[in-house]
C-alpha cells in the first residue's frame, strides 16, 4: 500500500493531509499562521510563517500516522492563488507576501487595462485585471516601494515558494502561473507581450511545471527538520481551486465544483479555452494536462456567515456547535426570510460586479425579523450570489450537468436545500473531506506512478454519495427572491463610491 501527502498552503493555516492509495484519509493536521492587515484593504502574510506552518504541519502528520515516511510514494501542495512572493538573489523574500485578498491596487488595475486594452488583456490572460490577481501587486511594489523592486529577482506564488524550501526547486505551476495576469493561458506560456508591455523583466518569471509532475525531491536538510524520507519525490502541485477540483473528481466536461469555504466559488471543467468576454469569471489552466476552467468567484461566502456568528456573539448550545445554532434557527424561517436579503459583499465583490468597492447589505429590515431572520438571509444571499455564476456558466454555453459541493458550507444540510433550490439544480455530495489537500496527493500519486493519470486517480478514489434535490414550492419562491436580488446591486452601485468618500 503506498501512501500520499497532501499539503495545503491556505490563507489560515498549512494543512498536511496523509491518504492511502484508495483514497482513504489516514491522518491530517493543520499549523495556522498569522494573517497581516496594516492598512485597511490590505492582506499581507510572513513566507516564513508558511514555511514553518508546513513544517508543523508535516511533524503533526508523521507524528500521529502509524506509516513510515519511507511509505510515502510522493507529496503535492496546493494552496492560495496570487499571492506575490518577490525573492533577492539569495532567495530571501524583499518583504511580506501581498495575498489574493488585499484590495490596494485598484490604480493598478486601472493602469494595465489601460496599457494593454481591456479586450487584448481577455485575449492574452484570458481574464481582466482584478485587484487579487499578482501583477497588479508587483507594479503596486514597483510604484510604492522602489528599493524592494530593485533587489526582486524572482517572483514565486505562495505553494511554489513552499515547494522550493522542500526541494530546491525553483519553478512555478502552470494552474497558479494562470492566476498571475501574466500568462496566457490559451497557449499555457508566459506571455512575453504582457511582461513587455507592462515594463517587468522576463528574468523575473521562473520555468512552469505541470501539476502532476516531479519537480524536486525532499532535502536531506528538510528531512531532518520534519521527519520526511530525503528524496520522496514532489509534484508541481496546483491552484487550491484547481486541486479542490481535483479532489472532488471535477475533472472531466460537463462536471462543476461548487464551494462554499471562506471564499465561494463555482467552477466548471472545459476541454477548450473558453473566455467570458465581459471577464465576469475567471478561465485558469487546469491541473489536468491541456484542460481548462471556468470559475465565478464569490469574496465572502463562509466568511459572511462567520462574519454575522462573532458580530451576534452566537454561542453553541444543547451539544450543537454556533454554526448549528444559527441553521436550526434559520430553519424555522420560512424561504425569503419574511421579506429579507442580503447582499453578500463584505470584501468587495468579484463575480459578476467585479466591484472592490461593493459592500454589504442587508435590505427589508423590519421588527419581526430575528436572528434567524438574518441567518436565513445570509445564507440566502450567498445562494444567491453563487447563481450568479452558475447563469453566467450557462450563458457561456460551458456544460453543467453534475454539480458537486465542498468546503465547509457543504456539511450544513440547510444551506445545501437552500442553495438546491435557489441553483434549481441538484447538489451531489462526494466521499472526499480534505478539500485541496486530497487533489494534491492525487496529483503526487500520478507524479508517482501509482495511479497512471488525473481521471484515473479520481475514478479509484473518489465516490459520489447522496444528492440534495431542489423544492418545487422553494425554487419558485427563489426565482422571484433573485430577481429582486439582481435589481439590488444596480441601484446601490453609485452610492458605494459615495459612502466610501465618508470613510
Ligand atoms: C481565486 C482566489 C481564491 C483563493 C483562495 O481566484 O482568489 O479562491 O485562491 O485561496
Amino acid at each position: 500500500m503506498a501512501y500520499l501527502l497532501g499539503l495545503d498552503v491556505g490563507t489560515t493555516g498549512c494543512k498536511a493531509a496523509l491518504f492511502d492509495e484508495a483514497g482513504r484519509t489516514v491522518v491530517s493536521h493543520t499549523e495556522e499562521y498569522p494573517l497581516y492587515h496594516p492598512q485597511p484593504g490590505w492582506a499581507e502574510q510572513e513566507p516564513q510563517e508558511w514555511w514553518q506552518g508546513t513544517v508543523g504541519a508535516i511533524r503533526g502528520v508523521l507524528s500521529h500516522g502509524n506509516v513510515s515516511p519511507n511509505e510515502i510514494a510522493g507529496i503535492g501542495l496546493s494552496g492560495q492563488m496570487h499571492g506575490a512572493v518577490l525573492l533577492d538573489e539569495r532567495m530571501q523574500p524583499v518583504r511580506p507576501a501581498i495575498i489574493w485578498s488585499d484590495v490596494r491596487t485598484t490604480p493598478q488595475c486601472r493602469e494595465i487595462t489601460r496599457t494593454v486594452g481591456a479586450e487584448r488583456l481577455v485575449q492574452l490572460a484570458g481574464n481582466p485585471a482584478l485587484e487579487g490577481f499578482t501583477a497588479p501587486k508587483v507594479l503596486w511594489v514597483r510604484e510604492n516601494e522602489p528599493d524592494n523592486f530593485e533587489r526582486a529577482v524572482l517572483l514565486l506564488l505562495p505553494k511554489d515558494y513552499v515547494r522550493f524550501r522542500l526541494t530546491g526547486d525553483v519553478a512555478m505551476e502552470i494552474s497558479d502561473a494562470a492566476g498571475t495576469l501574466l500568462f496566457d493561458v490559451r497557449s499555457g506560456r508566459w506571455s512575453e507581450e504582457l511582461m513587455g508591455l507592462l515594463g517587468l523583466p522576463t528574468s523575473l518569471l521562473p520555468e512552469v511545471r505541470g501539476s502532476a509532475k516531479v519537480c524536486g525531491h525532499i532535502t536531506a536538510e528538510v528531512a531532518s527538520l520534519t521527519g520526511l524520507a530525503e528524496g520522496t519525490p514532489v509534484v508541481g502541485g496546483g491552484a487550491d481551486n484547481a486541486c479542490g477540483a481535483v479532489g472532488t473528481g471535477v475533472v472531466r466536461g460537463g462536471l462543476v465544483a461548487v464551494s462554499i469555504g471562506t471564499s465561494g466559488t463555482v467552477l466548471a471543467h472545459s476541454d477548450a479555452p473558453k473566455i467570458d468576454p465581459l471577464g465576469r469569471v475567471h478561465t485558469f489552466n487546469h491541473a489536468v494536462p491541456g484542460a481548462l476552467y471556468l470559475m465565478g468567484v464569490h469574496q465572502a461566502a463562509g466568511f459572511s456567515l462567520r462574519w454575522l456568528r462573532d458580530t451576534l456573539g452566537v454561542q453553541g448550545k444543547d451539544g450543537l456547535g454556533p454554526y448549528g445554532v444559527m441553521t436550526a434557527e434559520a430553519s424555522q424561517v420560512p424561504p425569503l426570510s419574511h421579506g429579507l436579503w442580503f447582499l453578500p459583499y463584505l470584501q468587495g465583490e468579484r463575480t459578476p460586479h467585479m466591484d472592490a468597492a461593493a459592500r454589504g447589505v442587508f435590505f427589508g429590515l423590519s421588527g419581526v425579523h430575528g436572528r434567524g431572520h438574518l441567518t436565513r438571509a445570509v445564507l440566502e444571499g450567498v445562494a444567491y450570489s453563487l447563481r450568479d455564476s452558475v447563469e453566467i456558466l450557462r450563458e457561456q454555453g460551458v456544460p453543467l450537468e453534475e454539480m458537486r459541493i465542498t468546503g465547509g458550507g457543504a456539511q450544513s444540510d440547510e444551506w445545501m436545500r437552500i442553495l438546491a433550490s435557489v441553483l434549481g439544480v441538484g447538489l451531489v455530495r462526494t466521499s472526499a473531506t480534505e478539500g485541496p489537500a486530497f487533489g494534491a496527493a492525487l496529483l503526487a500519486g500520478v507524479g508517482a506512478g501509482v495511479y497512471p493519470t488525473i481521471p484515473e486517480a479520481c475514478d479509484a478514489t473518489i465516490q459520489t454519495l447522496s444528492s440534495i434535490e431542489p423544492e418545487p414550492d422553494m425554487q419558485s419562491r427563489y426565482d422571484e427572491g433573485y430577481a429582486l436580488y439582481r435589481d439590488l446591486y444596480p441601484a446601490l452601485k453609485n452610492l458605494y463610491s459615495r459612502a466610501s468618500a465618508m470613510g
